[in-house]
């Protein structure tokens, strides 16, 4: 298969590639490098079945016309979005033109020319929940502009599918963590409490520390990714991906220092567009794709760690 990625060469969008390429299938990526990094798909840049890499923003409709028109996609993973929640809180216009207007871009060149999408949706979209495991019915609350982008991007691909046919895939990822996230504000908790432990500073967590997350390895991620892109049953439904097990941020600091005087409590930059707790119903993917997820907490966070050791080495 012809398999365009946008984001490719962002975290969860280098393993996506990375597992196409596992598989045989030729892969193009458009990324902007507003978070990504030529770096992070150094590795496949000489790979035959890597076909293309265009810098460009997906909010840019001629670039992403030209790629869809001289390239024949069979399907496009968007993965490309704008996704730190306090960046969309200082500037919403980002989120509006990344994660909108691109994936509106993204839905009019792969209707035109006849190709399935992807689209990576977030579990930050759902409401707050009384701790009973989100399934994808869960109601919906745009806590941030970052939520609001992505419900309206879902939204939109949603419409490209009753109104026009176009073959859609809804997939909301909780929380995914692992090798290749970045460990500042662009990046998520784990990479960010692992690297300073290894800094040898205190892990400092915003607010009560209460809040939960299912965190999800980031080869796992990509796994559900593929699979629902190539499955036909896939086609027109909205798929939740996570464990199904949350556990707390104050649990998580202590699972990696092990150490309680290394972690201390700050205020929160956003409480207002925080989820106190998330969990995963994963059951629809499971019986869709058959899809579930392999890797225990404890071997994903050694693994981040060892990748985030390496980095320290090479600098
Ligand atoms: N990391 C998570 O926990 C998580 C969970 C659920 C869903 N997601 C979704 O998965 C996708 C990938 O997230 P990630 O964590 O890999 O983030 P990331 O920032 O590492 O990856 C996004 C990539 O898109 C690129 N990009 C951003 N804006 C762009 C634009 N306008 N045009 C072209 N490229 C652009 C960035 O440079 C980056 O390489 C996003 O859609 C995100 O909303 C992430």
């Amino acid at each position: 298969m012809n398999v365009l990625v946008t984001g490719g060469a962002g975290f969860i969008g280098r393993w996506v590639v990375k597992k196409l390429l596992d598989g045989k299938h030729r892969v193009w990526v458009i990324d902007d490098f507003s978070n990504g990094s030529e770096e992070n798909i150094a590795e496949f840049l000489q790979n035959d079945d890597f076909r293309g890499l265009v810098v460009a923003g997906v909010e840019d409709s001629k670039a992403v016309n030209e790629l869809f028109y001289k390239n024949k996609f069979d399907v496009c993973i968007h993965a490309a979005a704008q996704i730190n929640v306090q960046e969309s809180i200082d500037f919403p216009q980002k989120s509006f033109d990344s994660n909108i207007l691109g994936t509106f871009n993204v839905l009019e060149a792969a209707r035109k020319t006849n190709c399935k999408v992807v689209v990576i949706g977030t579990c930050m979209v759902y409401d707050l929940s009384s701790g009973t495991p989100i399934s994808e019915k869960h109601e919906f609350k745009a806590l941030s502009p970052y939520a609001a982008s992505k419900i309206a991007a879902e939204a939109m691909a949603e419409a490209y599918f009753h109104s026009f046919g176009l073959p859609v895939v809804i997939l909301r990822p909780f929380n995914t963590f692992g090798p290749f996230q970045k460990s500042n504000m662009e990046g998520g908790v784990v990479s960010i409490f692992v690297q300073r432990k290894l800094n040898g500073e205190t892990i400092e967590i915003f607010g009560s520390g209460n809040q939960t997350r299912d965190l999800l390895f980031v080869e796992d991620c990509a796994e559900f990714i593929v699979e629902a892109a190539f499955s036909e049953k896939a086609v027109g439904q909205v798929l939740n991906a996570g464990t199904g097990k949350d556990i707390s941020i104050n649990d998580l600091a202590f699972l990696i220092v092990k150490d309680k005087s290394r972690v201390r409590h700050v205020k929160h930059h956003h409480p207002q567009a925080e989820i106190n707790k998330l969990v995963c119903d994963y059951s629809k993917a499971k019986k869709v794709l058959g899809w579930k997820p392999k890797t225990k907490l404890e071997e994903g966070l050694a693994k981040t760690e060892q990748w985030l050791k390496q980095q320290k080495v090479k600098k």
